[in-house]
């Protein structure tokens, strides 16, 4: 008997060893696409440490004696998943309290797990715990190898007893170490979205973010990029990181340079009023944080982006967007029938391919004749247009066109019998007053009865035409204030389940409508994430249509957005925004860089202006294909001088379209040197000006070679200000 005891206490105390010893073996963990890789490392503590990104470094053993020359009871190393507490003081990625007041968390490696969720996908799931809490964190990391795109998010899960609170909960942490890092990011406002930025990065911690709940652009966009080693922000050549979040509400992304000079960038949710309780049991999934690491700068780093999200992210993927012409700017709310039928007779008649019945067309007690009234009560205003919704349709659809119709289901008028009849779907907060922005509030959409109105807003006006409606524009003309949900018993959710109850719509709504085009809206380029754009096809860019205004905004936005989700619309002169007059052919020109449209009324167009749209309009569909799913290459930057200049190439480098702009008046001796990078050396191309009588470049109708084309370049006659080309070429 005491032999068997002894044995067991032998075989307990060899098992206890054997785990200790191994909970002290160092192991790797390698994340690979073809071109890139995350290593991260489960170290002797069982804490998991970010090693590299980068460039693949090998077999990840060689880190096995890696040094850092740290003291090594001086904080710890750079962490994968750093928690508040233990030895870590840095910027956490996760903050924790539990039941107790603790407010400390030290994660351990558990296990971890590969496996190939599609072809081309490998994703790695690593299990990490607080022995303590049993709080535990699941980190995903995707790896898109051929796109060397890597996605990162946490899943964390309460398996201890009592509730706890989340006060962090970032999406992902990456760490970094060079010489200098260049911060590129996109501020931005109403009608001047997407503006670039480029700061070195000093000691310290630098913060984008955005609290206002809703929108998520109109201060700051969830992206950036990151030049490493420079001071200059190079389209070809050079290290750059870009990241960008999966999420439509308030985000963070802190960029921390510490005491070793190393850069640690924490992304996710913003943890500003947003306090997450998690009952026991339960688990919170954050948003995908989207990682591409480019040696070749940063135009690599944006077909990256563009490649991947087109694959992976983007709900239109793969399909064309038709032009179209937009009544707003055109006819605002003043129109009947007639109007908006003669509006359709000119869009088929200059070529383009849809009709869109912007706001006004709704509200009976209270007409939506301005912004004052109507929004929240979705019926027809039979006063402006009695033959209803479907006459329109049918309209456009015999001329050829496809029709599409705006809504603004989020929010409501004070002034509407919606605000009246349920005055508890309004966001406010107790006690305090309902602010109005732009004369609206907001409807709480954590509430699923305000789910379910908000659905069936689209779905019922999709009944006004029963399978004739091909387009809708959801627009979201304001932010939160006064933050509160009558329905919500812990106000602290609200940012998080809102953004949640939004998605959770879309995704009802896709299920019923998968084939219908849906623009994101608001107030412009408001709302222009990946995550929107998982459920949208396209992004108003601006309200400002504005040429010169467009170029700014469309260089910031195609950087990290591909230029098939970017609404770009010629609108008329004197411009609405900005009273700026540039020439038709320059507000063409801009617009045929995204996804082209019109925005004016075609009845003030004269018949050359008319002529000229229907010319320009054909040439866009002759290189659609390639502004949407070619390859970006930015040639000239607008922040550099007189001129901007960019081209698509097809995937095969046999086709390609460049665009140059002068947006400044520099004196005849500034001609542009526009060298086309995107073109293979090896083929010869014939270059062609199109939309114009006057080619700008004296090769104009020639074929040179590839070679020729990227180390000579093109110097178009392009000198005062607004003058501008595209041209289109074609391998031989
Ligand atoms: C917002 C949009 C515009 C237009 C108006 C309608 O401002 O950005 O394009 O739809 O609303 O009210």
């Amino acid at each position: 008997m005491i032999h068997h005891i002894r044995l067991l206490i032998f075989i307990f105390i060899a098992f206890a060893l054997s785990l200790s010893a191994r909970a002290a073996e160092k192991l790797f963990i390698s994340i690979n696409t073809e071109n890139t890789s995350i290593v991260l490392e489960k170290n002797d503590t069982g804490d998991l440490m970010f090693m590299h990104y980068g460039l693949p470094t090998g077999d990840a053993s060689q880190y096995g004696n890696y040094n850092s020359y740290r003291r090594v009871d001086y904080g710890t190393d750079p962490m994968a998943y750093p928690a508040r507490g233990g030895r870590y003081y840095n910027e956490p990625a996760l903050s924790v309290k539990y039941a107790d007041t603790d407010a400390n968390t030290e994660l351990k490696y558990v296990s971890h797990k590969t496996s190939v969720p599609q072809k081309g996908v490998e994703q790695t799931d690593i299990i990490l715990r607080d022995p303590k809490t049993a709080l535990e964190v699941t980190l995903t990391y995707t790896a898109y190898q051929k796109e060397d795109v890597i996605t990162a998010h946490t899943e964390i899960t309460n398996k201890g007893g009592k509730t706890v609170t989340l006060e962090n909960y970032a999406s992902s942490c990456i760490n970094l170490k060079a010489g200098k890092y260049l911060l590129t990011h996109f501020h931005g406002a109403w009608a001047g979205e997407m503006q670039t930025e480029h700061e070195q990065l000093t000691h310290g911690t630098k913060i984008i973010d955005n609290k206002m709940g809703v929108r998520t652009t109109h201060t700051e966009n969830p992206s950036f990029m990151l030049s490493l080693d420079t001071e200059d922000f190079d389209e070809n050549h050079g290290e750059v990181i870009a990241g960008a979040l999966v999420w439509s509400g308030n985000y963070k992304m802190s960029f921390q340079i510490d005491e070793f000079d190393r850069l640690n960038i924490i992304s996710g949710i913003n943890p500003h009023a947003c306090a997450y309780p998690l009952k026991k049991g339960e688990s919170f999934i954050t948003p995908d944080m989207i990682w591409t690491y480019s040696c070749a700068g940063a135009g690599q780093a944006s077909r990256n982006l563009h490649d991947w999200a087109r694959k992976y992210d983007l709900y239109s993927h793969g399909r064309m967007a038709p032009t179209l012409l937009n009544s707003w700017e055109g006819a605002y709310f003043d129109f009947t029938t007639p109007v908006l039928t003669g509006m359709i007779d000119d869009a088929a008649a200059m070529g383009l391919e849809m009709f869109v019945l912007d706001d006004g067309w709704f509200g009976t007690d209270y007409p939506r004749n301005s912004s004052r009234q109507g929004l929240g009560d979705w019926q027809l205003n039979t006063k402006k247009i009695p033959e209803g919704i479907e006459y329109l349709a049918d309209y456009a659809h015999k001329k050829g066109l496809k029709f599409g119709i705006w809504i603004e289901p989020e929010m409501v008028n004070p002034k509407s019998n919606l605000a009246k009849k349920h005055p508890e779907w309004i966001v406010k907060s107790p006690g305090r007053e309902a602010t109005t922005t732009r004369n609206q509030w907001l409807l709480d959409l954590c509430n699923p009865e305000v789910q379910d109105f908000v659905f069936n807003v689209f779905d019922e006006t999709m009944q006004l035409a029963v399978n004739k409606i091909d387009y809708i524009k959801w627009d979201c003309n304001r932010h939160v204030e006064s933050f509160g949900s009558s329905f919500l018993r812990e106000q602290s959710k609200f940012y998080v389940d809102y953004i949640q109850g939004l998605y959770s719509v879309l995704k009802r709504l896709r299920a019923k409508y998968p084939d219908v085009i849906v623009q994101s809206c608001s107030s412009g380029g408001g709302r222009v994430d990946y995550g929107a754009l998982n459920y949208f096809d396209e992004v108003w860019t601006s309200d400002n249509t504005e040429g010169l205004s467009r170029v700014f905004i469309q260089y910031g936005t195609n950087m990290i957005y591909p230029a098939c989700t970017t609404g770009s619309h010629v609108s008329d002169v004197p411009n609405h925004q900005t009273n700026n007059v540039t020439p038709l052919k320059f507000r063409f020109d801009i617009a045929s860089a995204g996804r082209l449209g019109m925005e004016l009324q075609p009845k003030k167009m004269s018949a050359d202006d008319r002529a000229y749209a229907q010319r320009a309009i054909a040439s866009y569909k002759r290189f659609r294909d390639l502004v949407e799913q070619g390859d970006l290459y930015r040639l000239v930057s607008p922040y550099d001088g007189d001129h901007y200049a960019l081209m698509y190439v097809s995937k095969d480098k046999t086709r390609a379209v460049v665009f140059a702009y002068c947006i400044k008046y520099q004196g005849r001796a500034r001609k542009p040197l526009i060298r086309l990078y995107g073109l293979d050396k090896d083929k010869s191309y014939s270059i062609t000006e199109l939309n114009t009588d006057t080619p700008s470049f004296w090769g104009d109708g020639q074929t040179f070679s590839g070679q020729w084309l990227i180390n000579q370049g093109i110097n178009p006659q392009l000198v005062k200000i607004y003058d501008s080309g595209i041209w289109y070429l074609e391998a031989k």
